[in-house]
């Protein structure tokens, strides 16, 4: 997107007044629980974000807005007062943020096709977000999930390039509204570049156990010793995430870079690397796809950001890691602790030799000319409070969960009537955690009322004509008999390389609580609420319907509504559903229990 002239006039008069230091602040991105009071004015730093769960102690949009203008009101105090861009990961709505709306995770988006509701829900999540004062989301995540067993194939729309294409552009569009530089815009970071989704199973060396390879990784530094991750680590974390994407050229430029390409084209002005590697050649330092191909050959004219100490993993020698980053193409570190370190190191590069000044200036004229186009630089009026969690929000993210639920086998079960008897199992239906997923309120989300929303249960108990009708059981025992009954199960909640796994299968727990409803209900249907999909092969047989429902987030309505026949189901898998755990990855000689593409529909009762 060119910028019109009086952008860049501004822009190249502001560098030529600012010092080395405070450029080099500008490039700095800490996490909001390490920025030292006074420091934002003495670095003049230019962003500062919140990681997963990064909320203010009490955890509420109020407290969210005054947390964020704090910090902006700081930047004001530095020199030249340049304004302070602060950053969040609203992947599913302003998701840390106790009582905003959560919209389905992108799994469940890509399940409905829907360019228009996805941009609607862009729109939603930016007016939430900006009512906080937060005018910039890391997302969207335009990965493509080769290998479903990645903790974070739920980010990825799809595993098809043209519908994640679409849809991301649509969902950037949402961010934006009429343009940049309305206060309710905001900037999206198109992430991660590139090929996350691709990498090859067993190559991730982010928790190698070996305690001098994480000496920079100051995040997991301890993941080797502690009881919680030796237990995630044993089922598999931390196996892909992160790891060495070994594929060619020409299946990154036709499968992973058409996403990229799609949001520049929608005006996207930040992307955001990967920590993963291309054939053994860390994003964070590839100068080939940043400089050579993203910004010459692409024309990507924004600002690049990195993932959250990405450049750490570069090299074991600090030094090397920021010249070798900032050399590459990267305009912005995300450094969450260790700030001041990052400041002197980069100085000194810039003292040596090692990083050029033009390097640094086309930094941070990147940098201010986003600031620049958003209107930061500008007095804006901050939308209101009262958008957060609002009725119209929530029906965008209601009829979103009706489009986004796969109806993958029915005999005779779907549309219940709203007369009869239903057994409702499993804690999953009343758990609002589990329907979240990751990203929600903690960086890995968690089970119960987490937030402002509805689970299945109240769901189910505010469509029927008396809520006694849907009796509840979370084992799935019953002394009476029914004629339908839903057993819904779920995914543990979790978030990047903790989610990896090394298989994909029910757990006991989910086999029992179904074996439990098999015994009293005629007709028995399952829902699974995952962030991907599982082997059910030998299972499905025994069951009479089956709906991959997702991760629908807040709005367990819109699961009601489907099932209650209010609306057809509609939804169609925009992943291949695996046969078997040897399947797990896309590729034309997997063997698919479905494909990409499939899904049934219901007919909604007329009533007379
Ligand atoms: C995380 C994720 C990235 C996120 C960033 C900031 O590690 O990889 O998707 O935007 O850090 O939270």
């Amino acid at each position: 997107m060119s910028q019109p002239s009086n952008n860049l006039n501004f822009v190249h008069n502001l560098l030529s007044q600012m010092t080395l230091a405070e450029k080099i602040g500008q490039m700095t991105q800490p996490e909001k629980n390490s920025v030292k009071p006074g420091d934002i004015a003495k670095y003049s730093l230019g962003s500062v974000l919140s990681g997963g769960g990064g909320n203010p102690t009490e955890n509420n949009p109020r407290n969210w807005r005054e947390m964020v203008l704090g910090f902006i009101e700081e930047a004001k105090q530095s020199r030249l007062k340049i304004p302070l861009i602060y950053g969040v990961d609203a992947v599913h709505g302003h998701n840390n943020m106790h009582g905003a709306t959560i919209f389905p995770h992108n799994i469940g988006l890509g399940a409905t096709r829907d360019v228009d509701l996805v941009r609607r829900i862009g729109r939603a999540t930016a007016l939430e977000v900006a009512a906080t004062g937060v005018r910039w989301d890391f997302a969207p995540a335009v990965s493509i999930p080769y290998d479903i067993r990645w903790g974070r194939s739920f980010e990825g729309y799809s595993q098809d390039t043209a519908l994640v294409s679409e849809l991301a552009a649509a969902y950037i569009e949402g961010l934006r509204g009429e343009n940049w530089n309305s206060p309710s815009s905001v900037l999206p970071s198109v992430k991660h570049f590139v090929a996350d989704g691709a990498t090859t199973f067993g190559s991730s060396r982010r928790i190698s156990g070996d305690p001098n390879a994480l000496q920079n990784d100051a995040t997991l530094a301890n993941a080797h010793v502690d009881a919680g991750m030796q237990a995630l680590l044993s089922q598999g974390a931390w196996q892909l995430d992160q790891g060495n994407s070994e594929i060619d050229e020409e299946t990154l430029r036709t499968v992973h870079l058409p996403p990229y390409q799609k949001a520049i084209e929608a005006g996207a002005l930040n992307i955001m690397t990967s920590y993963s590697s291309w054939n053994g050649v860390k994003m964070h330092g590839h100068s080939y796809l940043v400089n050579d191909v993203l910004k010459g050959e692409m024309g990507f004219e924004g600002f690049i950001v990195t993932d959250w100490e990405g450049i750490d993993q570069i090299d074991a020698d600090y030094y090397t890691c920021v010249v070798k980053s900032i050399n590459a193409g990267i305009d912005m570190v995300m450094v969450p602790f260790k700030y001041e370190r990052f400041i002197e190191t980069l100085s000194k590069a810039v003292e040596n030799g090692d990083v050029p000044l033009s390097r640094i200036d086309d930094a941070v004229t990147r940098i201010l000319k986003t600031k620049h186009a958003l209107g930061l630089f500008d007095e804006q009026e901050i939308p209101d409070l009262s958008v957060v969690g609002s009725r119209a929000h929530r029906e965008v993210a209601r009829e979103a969960v009706r489009k986004s639920q796969v109806l993958l086998k029915n005999e005779g079960v779907f549309p219940f009537s709203k007369t009869q008897k239903v057994l409702l199992a499993g804690s999953a239906a009343n758990d609002l955690g589990a329907q979240c997923g990751g990203w929600t309120i903690s960086w890995m989300g968690s089970h119960g009322q987490i937030t402002e929303g509805t689970n299945i249960l109240e769901a189910f108990r505010a469509t029927v004509a008396n809520p006694e009708l849907i009796q509840y059981s979370e084992d799935g025992l019953s002394t009476e008999t029914f004629d339908v009954g839903v057993v819904v199960i779920a995914e543990e909640p979790a978030a990047e390389g903790m989610g990896d796994r090394f298989e994909l299968k029910l757990t006991q727990a989910h086999l029992d609580v179904i074996a439990n409803a098999r015994k009293s209900c005629k007709k028995l249907a399952v829902l699974l609420l995952s962030g991907r999909p599982y082997v059910i092969t030998d299972h499905l047989p025994e069951w009479d319907a089956f709906v991959a429902s997702w991760l629908p987030g807040s709005e367990g309505q819109g699961v009601a509504d489907v099932v209650f026949g209010d609306f057809p189901f509609t939804g169609k898998l925009s992943f291949y559903w695996p046969y078997s755990q040897q399947d797990l990855k896309l590729a034309q000689e997997s063997k698919h229990l479905f494909k990409l593409g499939d899904g049934l529909t219901t007919r909604v009762p007329v009533t007379l």
